[in-house]
């Protein structure tokens, strides 16, 4: 954990509480967590999750590599250090959206098993709910598509530290959900994350 820098620093409640923010909306938030290799189709993915349920009344919002890496962690690269602290800050936006009440789509590489549970045990030490979703297609597949040109040119030695090429991706042992989405469609992927998140109690059955 990051040790807490600031000292003589008190948290403050407020008189509304996220239960009532719940009730409010109909809905209780949680972080929905996708992770893969650059190309897996997390953002595509986590893109048709999100019209789909909207579309059904659910206020939800997508958190996404590329462009939270052009704002809030502009100052961030792909150093092991300077991804630890992109999925921490993304961890702790993502539990100010839980606890707003809304539901979050999160989708980045977050190669680091280790970054990954930190996230997960900061949500449920606060009774937040978080489920792991690994968009799992093997390296050939994601390098094939190379929507970005990316692993082209880490191949070329032009990116270093390229996940899957010469930087770690450890997949996740226990994720909510597996979704290999070089042998689904886009529809069955949103299908299964439906009915993973209905039998969570995180949308009603
Ligand atoms: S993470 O490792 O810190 O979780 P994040 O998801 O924010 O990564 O950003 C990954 C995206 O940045 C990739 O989809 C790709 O477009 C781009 N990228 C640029 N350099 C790298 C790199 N060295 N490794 C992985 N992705 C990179």
């Amino acid at each position: 954990m990051t040790e807490q820098k600031a000292t003589n620093v008190h948290w403050h409640e407020g008189d509304v509480t996220r239960a009532d923010r719940a009730t409010l909306l109909g809905q209780r938030g949680a972080t929905i967590w996708f992770t893969g290799l650059s190309g897996s189709g997390k953002s595509t993915v986590a893109v048709a999750l999100e019209k789909a349920l909207h579309a059904q009344g659910r206020l939800v919002y997508r958190l996404d590599g590329d462009n939270v890496r052009m704002g809030i962690n502009k100052n961030l690269g792909f150093s092991a250090e300077d991804r630890a602290e992109n999925i921490r800050r993304i961890g702790e936006v993502a539990k100010l959206f839980v606890d707003a009440g809304v539901i979050v789509l999160s989708s980045f590489v977050s190669p680091y098993r280790a970054d990954r549970d930190k996230v997960r045990e900061l949500h449920e030490a606060d009774g937040m709910d978080f489920v792991e979703v690994y968009v799992d297609v093997p390296l050939e597949e994601a390098e094939k598509r190379d929507p970005k040109g990316l692993y082209k040119k880490a191949r070329a030695g032009q990116i270093k530290n390229f996940t899957g090429i010469d930087d770690p991706y450890e997949a996740p042992t226990q994720p909510e959900l597996i979704l290999p989405s070089h042998l689904m469609t886009l529809d069955e992927e949103v299908q299964a994350l439906i009915a993973m998140l209905k039998s969570r109690q995180i949308l009603p059955a």
